[in-house]
């Protein structure tokens, strides 16, 4: 995927099942189209082939089980995922941790499929150590401005700049993506000119009553 990316986590939210997400797939795509940025969703597993299906836009997984297909009731192997139209999938995200033994099974499983990962970390130590396992990308997270309106561009800039520089040595190929918070086109901004790749993000666009509007406004001074 071309940098800068735009990854929106759809979350669980009841605005993005089903119809909704498909809403906010559609306002993806035009944005994507007009700016040549790459936005691309991550949605409910079951949204995950319809979205594929009917927009043009790279779809990744919330998570996936470290398993192999098998006998397991209620789980998501890689498999799944991938058959259903993923292009990647998030690993380890703040709402959904892991162990480190089960993130590099992740990592290693997404690579033997030609797959992307993305990591989710929650401070700099965790982005050095989960960088070390060579992942795509390394998606810095503080948990306590997830969901809130005060993004992490504005309230922890070094934590940002801590991340890139500790990725960066751990494995130099790693791309750092900057996340929490994220609402406008200033913080896509900052977040960048910090050294990142781009930004993932969920609610200020889930949330919105026009997707559209705010992805656009995300988008403006890339
Ligand atoms: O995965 C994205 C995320 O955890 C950030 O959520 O709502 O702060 O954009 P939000």
């Amino acid at each position: 995927i071309k940098s800068p990316v735009v990854l929106v986590n759809l979350k669980c939210y009841q605005e993005s099942v089903g119809h909704g997400a498909h809403r906010i797939a559609q306002a993806a795509q035009e944005v994507a189209e007009e700016s040549g940025v790459s936005i691309a969703l991550a949605p409910m597993y079951m949204d995950i082939h319809p979205i594929k299906h009917h927009f043009g836009i790279p779809v990744f997984a919330q998570h996936f089980d470290p398993i192999s297909p098998g006998a397991h009731t209620g789980r998501i192997p890689l498999t799944a995922i991938k058959t259903a139209g993923a292009v990647g999938s998030l690993i380890n995200h703040s709402e959904y941790r892991l162990s480190i033994a089960d993130i590099e099974t992740n990592v290693q499983a997404l690579r033997n499929e030609g797959m992307i990962s993305c990591v989710c970390s929650n401070n700099v130590a965790t982005t050095s150590a989960v960088a070390t396992l060579g992942p795509d990308y390394v998606a810095i997270e503080p948990p306590e401005l997830i969901g809130g309106k005060i993004s992490v561009a504005e309230a922890n800039p070094e934590i940002i700049t801590g991340s890139v520089q500790a990725a960066l040595k751990a494995n130099p190929d790693v791309k750092v993506l900057t996340g929490a918070g994220i609402h406008s086109g200033k913080c896509v901004k900052t977040a960048v000119d910090l050294g990142t790749v781009g930004v993932l993000l969920a609610s200020s666009v889930v949330k919105a009553e026009d997707p559209g509007a705010v992805l656009r406004d995300l988008v403006s001074l890339l």
